[in-house]
This record gives C-alpha cells, structure tokens and sequence, in this order.
C-alpha cells in the first residue's frame, strides 16, 4: 500500500471493519473542520480547511466503510529553504535544503492506539522521500508526550525548543525533523501495510 493509491485498503481498525485510505477533497471540506476541531486546540481558519480539501496541501485521509474521516495527515506540496523562509519561525532558516513540512496529523479518539497515524505518517514520509526531500520537519506541544512518542518511533528527532510557540492555545514547541540520510530511518523504514 502507498501513497499513490487512490482508493487503497485496510483491515487496521476497530472490530476489522474495511478502512479506506485516500487523498482529501472538495467534499470532504465539512468533515476536515470537524475533525481538526476536535482534536486540536488552536483554531484555524476555514481557509486552512478548504485549502486542504481542495488540494493546496499534500493529504491522505483513512474513512469508515460509512465514509467517516477517522484519521487524516497534511504536508506542504513545496519544499521550505532558507532562501524561501521569511514569515516561518527563525529555526527554519537551519532547515536542510528540501525539506518539507509536515502541517497535520491526528485521529478521532475512538479510533486512537490502532496505528493509523503510524499508516499515515509512513505514507508521507514515503511520500516526501519519492518527491527528492532530505527531510522533514515538525512542530509539536512539548506537553503532547503521545504525539511525541509517535515521531520519535518514526525516527524524528528534536531539532528546536521555541518557548510559547502555541500560544494562546497551548505553550511551548519542539521542532521535531525526521532526515533521510539519518541511520535511525533506515531502521524504520516506510513500509505501512
Ligand atoms: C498523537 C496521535 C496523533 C496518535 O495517533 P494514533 O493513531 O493513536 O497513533 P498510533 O496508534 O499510530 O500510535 C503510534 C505510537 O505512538 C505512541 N502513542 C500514541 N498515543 C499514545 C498515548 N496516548 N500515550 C503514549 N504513547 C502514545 C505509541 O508509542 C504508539 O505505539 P504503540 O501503540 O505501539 O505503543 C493522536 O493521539 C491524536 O490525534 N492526538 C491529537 C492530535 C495531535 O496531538 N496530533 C499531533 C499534533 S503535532
């Protein structure tokens, strides 16, 4: 299974039940916002919602057989350079040379602890790696120890502390940057089933 399927599938879920795994669309603006709104605690605007829907940003989603969005993760389309940088955190400047980033992932409660983000974030990675990236970068809550535990499983590792990053939603970050040619992602290469 990769990336690239448009309609690819799982058995990964409660009860077995059939998961469907693909890119979002126009369709899916409604169930972008309901599901990022559950699970984060910052506020985006719609924009960001439809942006991803109509694929502005790279995205793969994992659906029900009812065709309930479960699990969803959004990447840039572009590469970020230091050349390119200059509305982005200061850090991003010490980004290597074709990076890309990753802007979203996370899944509906329910569905959490069955490896979907796993499926999701290999596939991106998987992803990004095809495209020629050298790496690719993150944020996340310093408190959020689940997602934390997610990219250091993948191989991330922590490549910046920005005191309140998250604020008013939440406090600090860590930039988290998984690189390619690092031996730790050889080990934990992308093989999503
Ligand atoms: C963090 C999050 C994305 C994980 O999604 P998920 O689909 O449950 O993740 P997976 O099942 O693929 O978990 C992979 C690994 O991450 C770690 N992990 C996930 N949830 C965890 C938790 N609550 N506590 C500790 N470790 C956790 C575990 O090591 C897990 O492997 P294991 O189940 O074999 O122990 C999910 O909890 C979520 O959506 N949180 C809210 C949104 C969010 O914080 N997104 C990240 C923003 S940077």
């Amino acid at each position: 299974m990769n990336c690239h399927d448009r309609r690819s599938k799982t058995r990964r879920g409660p009860e077995s039940k059939e998961l469907t795994k693909r890119p979002m669309r126009p369709g899916d603006f409604s169930q972008i916002k309901s599901l990022m709104e559950d699970i984060f605690p910052m506020k985006y605007p719609d924009s960001y919602f439809w942006d991803i829907a109509a694929a502005a940003y790279w995205s793969l989603g994992i659906f029900t057989a009812n065709d309930e969005l479960i699990a969803i993760v959004v990447a840039g389309k572009e590469f970020h350079n230091d050349r390119t940088i200059h509305d982005k955190p200061p850090e991003f400047r010490y980004l290597p040379e074709k990076t890309v980033y990753m802007y979203s992932i996370g899944t509906k409660p329910p569905y959490r602890r069955l490896k979907l983000s796993t499926i999701l974030a290999r596939d991106c990675l998987r992803m990004c790696r095809e495209r020629g990236a050298s790496a690719v970068y993150l944020h996340v809550m310093a408190e959020n120890l689940a997602a934390i535990r997610l990219y250091e499983k993948l191989g991330f590792k922590s490549f910046a502390f920005l005191a309140q990053y998250y604020s008013p939603y939440g406090g600090d970050a860590l930039g988290k940057i998984l690189r390619f040619d690092d031996k730790i992602h050889s080990n934990s290469e992308c093989t999503a089933k």
